[in-house]
């Protein structure tokens, strides 16, 4: 930042199993965002390393790079970062257009699988926020990803909607083995998935 060097995670080791849901939670400034996006390649840390699979994630080309979260990745933020003039269904087309094969049917699949099957052709602000969320998810899924990272994904929604988009990811990545690795500053959320970890000034608590 400017002149001075703002030292954001500190030392963070830690090991996510294949089909396990880790939940990252902590106050605001704690670096929570920072890590998840360094985990999924987005943020190329300064020091240290992230392996996926054994292979290390920064030490590969941006190519290569892009190609591994375009297939083996999928990301759904808090403010759902639908393109507002495209459809649900275009939305959700999107990365699989981006990786050279769009396909509609597994598009309206995926939109079916989160309970949108009726809404295929709506703009995003024709939906409300935990459909939005929906379809952002259907979108995330697309490419079939081994792992699903989530930056506050029910930061925008009511807690009653928030909880239903949460059990959404869980149940999602459970019947098909995926990783889950979601941020929330929600503790009673977090308590849902398999392991709950607490990020403090950079560190786990
Ligand atoms: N691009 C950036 N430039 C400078 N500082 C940043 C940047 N991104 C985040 N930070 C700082 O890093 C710290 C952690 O931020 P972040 O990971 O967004 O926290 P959280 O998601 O837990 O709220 C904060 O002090 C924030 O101000
Ligand atoms: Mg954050």
């Amino acid at each position: 930042m400017g002149k001075r060097t703002i030292e954001v995670l500190r030392g963070i080791t830690l090991e996510i199993a294949a089909g396990e849901s880790v939940f990252l939670c902590g106050a605001s400034g704690a670096g929570k965002s920072t890590l998840l996006y360094t985990l999924a390649g987005l943020e190329r840390p300064e020091s240290g390393e992230v392996f996926y699979e054994k292979q290390s994630l920064y030490a590969q080309g941006e190519d290569a790079l892009a190609k591994l979260r375009n297939t083996a990745f999928g990301f759904v933020f808090q403010a759902y970062h639908l393109l507002p003039e495209l459809t649900a269904l275009e939305n959700v087309m999107l990365p699989a257009m981006i990786g050279g094969k769009p396909d509609r049917a597994a598009a309206e699949a995926s939109l079916v699988r989160v309970g949108l099957g009726d809404r295929l052709q709506h703009l995003p602000g024709e939906l409300s926020g935990g459909e939005q969320q929906r379809a952002a998810i259907a979108r995330a899924l697309i490419n079939n990803p081994r792992v699903i990272f989530a930056d506050e994904p029910t930061g925008n929604l009511d807690s009653k909607t928030g909880g239903t988009i949460v059990e959404l990811l869980l149940e999602l990545v459970k019947s098909e083995g995926k990783t889950l690795i979601v941020v929330t500053h929600d503790t009673q959320l977090a308590k849902r998935g398999d392991r709950m970890m607490e990020i403090h000034d950079g560190r786990i608590a």
